[in-house]
């Protein structure tokens, strides 16, 4: 397994058959592997470690130690969706780090996107070290590749972002039971392993969290209105039949105020400026047009519910020459 390639002559899994027959074979193949040894792995609550977790408690339960770092910069729900899926229902050992306030503080007053991004990569891979070195008798570390990972690595176009980081006395052997699965792939398999639908069809979600999405220095109160009219957008999209349509959409809260008024009163407030995307390969994307109907009353609930709000924008810029992300 390890090292595993993917057969030239290999089925897609399209369906649910295929998928069970792929599930079967890893999890005889895991139980080989792994024997009665411990796993330990990061599960952030996308696809890919949620697919692993979920194929790793079937084959070895107990076995298994999932650890989800809170960096204080997931969606609204997130952390909560990764206890209720992972512990509650499927009764995985998982050790919840809640590291919000040292993320933030160490980013308190950091304006440079790439420092920022340093910072909470750096800092992830650290409060990872610190769980794992507390658990006794860990031999293998679960990743979630997946087949494109390893051919991007291997064309040189981005380096492996799941493999390495740790300290070098951390010696681990992988084990990587999605590794030679396309992501339409794991999701059906995911679907299958019982993950719930708006966890196996999550639109992508950047590392760094809505860090890229607070321009600037991050500070409470914006990365709140953030993860507000985040979940605003959600769910109206939900509602209206855009999600698992739309490729990305989320808000950003640029580091600026401008004068509004409310109730006949003078506000100072930030903007939220909305972007929704298509895409097939993330290098050139489209804008989504919205129904005017939906646009009022987003801008209505914003303005209304989120905090510190007091203007909606809207983000018609493709890419190029404008990135999907605002940092
Ligand atoms: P850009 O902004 O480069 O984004 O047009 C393209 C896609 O990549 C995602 N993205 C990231 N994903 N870590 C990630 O895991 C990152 O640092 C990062 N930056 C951008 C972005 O959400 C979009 O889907």
């Amino acid at each position: 397994m390890i090292n595993e390639r993917r057969p030239d002559d290999m089925v897609r899994i399209t369906t649910p058959q295929l998928a069970d027959a792929y599930i079967e074979e890893q999890i005889k193949a895991l139980r080989e592997q792994i024997g009665d040894k411990k796993v330990l792995l990061a599960l952030s609550g996308g696809v890919d470690s949620s697919v692993v977790a979920a194929m790793l408690i079937k084959a070895i339960g107990q076995q298994l130690t999932c650890v989800h770092v809170n960096h204080g910069l997931l969606r609204k729900g997130e952390p909560e969706q990764v206890i209720e899926v992972f512990k509650n229902q499927m009764k995985a050992n998982l050790v919840y780090i809640d590291a919000t306030d040292r993320f933030l503080d160490k980013l308190a007053g950091v304006t440079d996107p790439e420092k920022k991004r340093m910072i909470i990569g750096g800092e992830f891979i650290e409060v990872f070290a610190e769980e794992a070195r507390k658990l006794d008798g860990i031999e293998f570390l679960a990743q979630g590749t997946i087949w494109p990972d390893i051919l991007e690595s291997e064309a040189g176009i981005k380096a492996h972002h799941n493999a390495g980081g740790l300290p070098e006395d951390m010696a681990f052997e992988l084990v990587e039971p999605v590794r030679i699965l396309f992501k339409d792939e794991v999701r059906v398999v995911g679907e299958r392993l019982g993950l719930p639908a708006n966890m196996v069809y999550r639109q992508p979600f950047p590392g760094p969290g809505l860090g890229v999405r607070c321009p600037g220095a991050i500070t409470r109160d914006r990365l709140e209105a953030v993860r507000e009219s985040d979940a605003i957008l959600r769910e109206e999209f939900a509602k209206n039949g855009l999600e698992g349509k739309v490729w990305q959409y989320f808000t950003v809260v640029p580091d600026f105020k401008s004068t509004g008024v409310k109730n006949g009163k003078r506000t100072f407030d930030w903007p939220c400026i909305i972007r929704a995307i298509n895409t097939t390969d993330v290098m050139e994307v489209t804008v989504e047009h919205l129904s005017n109907e939906l646009m009022d009353h987003l801008v209505q609930r914003i303005i209304n519910e989120v905090p510190g709000i007091n203007r909606v924008l809207y983000d018609f810029t493709p890419k190029p020459p404008a990135t999907v992300e605002y940092e």
